[in-house]
């Protein structure tokens, strides 16, 4: 296969430089590498497959070069201004911000789950939020075999899903001193408070694990509610998520399909302790699913325990996937 010309946009961040590590690991066609920051970063260099390469400063021509790819990790503000910019000059974006995952003319894609919607893209497409792309790898086979009719999102973030700055919150607090990021200390705390308040309550975060489920899994009505809470762990994301189901189930049917299912590895024997942890899912790609059992309260629902690494599969694993699919390789 042909090298293509790939940059990343925020590339010293920490989703950033996961998309290098994880090109890498994949063998990602890669001719050429461009790599931007701010203008803090300029001159820096980083390292891919042994070689260094310089950190450029993002600017409005830096796309004037012939990109086949962009992978953006630089916050909603420069993915609103710029994806528009490359994608107007020939280059597909796939952009782990939030500015264009609900746009009607932009893909949200996980490619376990919904991968032909990858060809509909006119430019930019969309990575999902990290708590939504572990649910849905999850909730996609359950909902092709049993129908979901409601979903109930409680969720325990990892601070590294704040970049930089919420692992120096953690290791701050970890060493006595305050919070720069977060509102509280995360030391001996868990936060119900990830991203802004919104006017009905509920933070941007639920919302956006409201809204990304429905549009990824193509049910614009099924019913979701969420809490999302930030708790003091570096990596991973677990969620308890509980699901009512349309038609009923036999058990140990279920926990087979989940088994068989893209992504995931099932982790479940509770006589032995055995169940998902983020100590265990910390840099992998897969989705571990555990703790799964009938919800006695309802007709036919059932409660998962589900970890995956948030900066992998939850961000960079995925995107390079969405890449491999844009590219045709695998
Ligand atoms: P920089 O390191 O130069 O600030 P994280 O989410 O881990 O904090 O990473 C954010 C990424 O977005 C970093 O690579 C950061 O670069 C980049 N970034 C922030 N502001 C800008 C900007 N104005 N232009 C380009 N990249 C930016």
């Amino acid at each position: 296969m042909k090298g293509f010309r790939v940059a990343i946009v925020g590339a010293t961040g920490m989703v950033g430089r996961t998309f290098l590590k994880v090109l890498e690991e994949r063998d990602f066609p890669v001719g050429e590498l461009y790599l931007f920051a701010s203008g803090r970063s300029e001159g820096k260099t980083l390292e891919f497959k042994g070689k260094e390469y310089l950190v450029e400063k993002l600017g409005e021509d830096s796309f004037d070069r012939g990109i086949d790819l962009a992978l953006f990790s630089a916050g909603g503000e420069i993915s609103k201004k710029y994806a528009p910019i490359a994608a107007s000059k020939g280059v597909v974006v796939v952009d782990n911000s939030s500015a264009w995952r609900m746009d009607k003319d932009v893909p949200l894609v996980v490619p376990e789950v919904n991968p032909q919607e990858v060809k509909k893209h006119k430019g930019i497409i969309a990575n999902p939020n990290c708590s939504t792309i572990q649910a849905v790898v999850v909730l996609k086979p359950l909902q092709d075999r049993y129908g979901v009719e409601r979903v109930v999102f409680s969720t325990y973030q990892a601070v590294s899903g704040s970049g930089y700055k919420g692992i120096k919150d953690l290791t701050d607090g970890l060493a006595g001193k305050g919070p720069s990021l977060y509102p509280h200390p995360i030391v001996n705390n868990c936060l119900p408070h990830i991203d802004v308040f919104l006017d009905n309550g509920y933070t941007k975060e639920e919302m956006k694990m409201i809204d990304e489920t429905r549009k990824i899994l193509g049910d614009d009505t099924m019913r979701i509610t969420a809490t999302t809470v930030r708790v003091p762990v570096e990596k991973c994301h677990s969620e308890s998520v509980n699901v009512e189901l349309k038609k009923d189930f036999d058990l140990e049917d279920l926990k087979e399909l989940l088994g068989k299912s893209p992504g995931i590895k099932v982790m479940d024997d509770p006589c032995s302790n055995l169940y998902p942890l983020a100590t265990v899912a910390a840099d992998t790609d897969l989705v571990y699913v555990g703790r799964i059992r009938r919800d006695e309260s309802v007709k036919s629902g059932v409660n998962l325990w589900v970890v995956a690494d948030n900066v992998r599969k939850g961000a960079a694993t995925n995107a390079v996937q969405i890449a491999e699919l844009v590219i045709g390789k695998n």
